[in-house]
């Protein structure tokens, strides 16, 4: 498909990557094998040399997780894609990729737990320390950390779940000032509603399982940046230790992928107005949502955010008790440790996702005991706001 990259967003997510005149199939066929016959000795060869296109072994390249790649990447005005087992994969792809024993990281400290166990337990043990920033918003407190071993910068914009917005300019020009690339995950926003790319980040990460699929069907990642780069990842790492995404998962996803800027559009209103009406509930102690004027970060969030996604978190007047009675006595919305897809879903982190987390890493990022994530689905807004209210009523 050489017209393309010339298309704009909306039809890219539906042509990019993909001459379906080619393959006489208005859809993306499914190549549901782990391998592919070369006509010759030579021509295997020459594949597996990268002196031809071709496709060498399931583990590597698969034909459709390569249409999922090449659409990523256009997505992200990225180069190049490399799609993973899942978003912890691609993060831990990028990372082994920079980052050897000895050497360092420097990271922003409001990441998902699962990105925050990786960075203090899995690659500590790898001899690899990463260094978590405590005051974010101080680009003065991320240029102390960073020193001669420092490999990348990495933040997640917004985080998960108290939706910290970086500055992904500014860090990004502080990356290049010693010469190190940002590493940027972009799964909350997804490329519909921010591209870091163009803001400067150097590698987009996503979890492809959340807002890209959008129907919590298929589990996946994906690393998005220089050919180069992306290329010998998949050459080095990923082929040696096999995290790759399965053909089927990346089939799911191009087609969940299609509808991503109606979705977007539709359950960033939606939040708003549910965000909106929590900041007034009595019951409510604080509200996170980017899109809310008092949000710390909310004119960053403009900036760089053309819509402010569907992910909120919010804390309870109360403990566990209290937040076990809000979430029991919801109907409609789902309880469940996902988010970025068509149903609602609410999640109380501290004791599900971020559970891994003491007290005091709780507390260094953000999270309170009390706070419960909400990631607004597509539903219609009056059934949302009536069972949150009633579960708001039930406390
Ligand atoms: C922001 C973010 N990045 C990465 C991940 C990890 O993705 P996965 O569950 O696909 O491994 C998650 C999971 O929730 C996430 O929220």
């Amino acid at each position: 498909m050489t017209r393309s990259t010339s298309y704009r967003f909306d039809t890219k997510l539906i042509h990019s990557g993909y001459d379906a005149l080619r393959h006489g199939s208005i859809t993306p066929p499914l190549f549901q094998t782990v391998a592919y016959p070369f006509a010759s000795a030579t021509q295997a060869a020459r594949i597996f040399a990268r002196e031809e296109d071709g496709f060498t072994y399931a583990r590597i390249d698969n034909p459709t997780c390569q249409i999922l790649e090449k659409r990523l990447a256009e997505l992200e005005q990225g180069e190049a894609a490399l799609c993973t087992s899942s978003g912890m994969a691609a993060i831990f792809m990028a990372a082994i990729h920079l980052a050897e024993a000895g050497d360092e990281a420097v990271s922003c400290n409001r990441v998902y737990g699962g990105t925050f166990k990786l960075f203090t337990t899995t690659l500590p043990r790898m001899g690899v320390k990463v260094r978590l920033v405590e005051d974010p918003t101080s680009i003065e407190a991320w240029n102390e950390l960073i020193n001669d071993r420092t490999r990348f910068l990495y933040a997640e914009t917004p985080s998960n779940p108290n939706l910290f917005v970086s500055d992904i300019q500014a860090l990004a020009q502080l990356a290049h000032d010693h010469a190190i690339p940002l590493i940027l995950d972009n799964t909350i926003c997804s490329p519909a509603l921010q591209l870091p790319l163009g803001l400067g980040a150097d590698i987009v990460i996503h979890s492809t399982t959340k807002y890209l699929c959008g129907n919590a069907t298929a589990l996946g990642g994906a690393v998005v940046g220089e050919k180069d780069f992306v290329e010998n990842v998949r050459a080095d790492g990923y082929r040696n230790t096999g995290p790759s995404m399965s053909p089927f998962n990346a089939w799911l996803t191009l087609l969940g992928m299609e509808t991503l800027s109606l979705r977007m559009t539709r359950c960033s209103e939606n939040a708003m107005a549910v965000a909106e009406f929590l900041d007034e509930n009595p019951k409510v102690r604080s509200v996170n949502y980017p899109g809310l004027p008092s949000h710390p970060q909310h004119n960053l969030a403009k900036k760089q955010m053309t819509r402010f996604s569907s992910l909120l978190s919010f804390v309870i007047d109360g403990r566990f008790d209290e937040v076990a009675s809000f979430m029991d006595s919801l109907q409609m919305i789902t309880s469940a440790t996902h988010l970025g897809c068509n149903q609602s879903i609410a999640t109380h982190p501290a004791s599900t996702t971020h559970g891994q987390l003491s007290d005091e890493e709780l507390m260094a990022a953000g999270i309170h005991r009390s706070e419960i994530r909400l990631s607004v689905g597509l539903e219609d807004l009056d059934d949302l706001m009536e069972d949150v209210g009633h579960a708001l009523d039930k406390i």
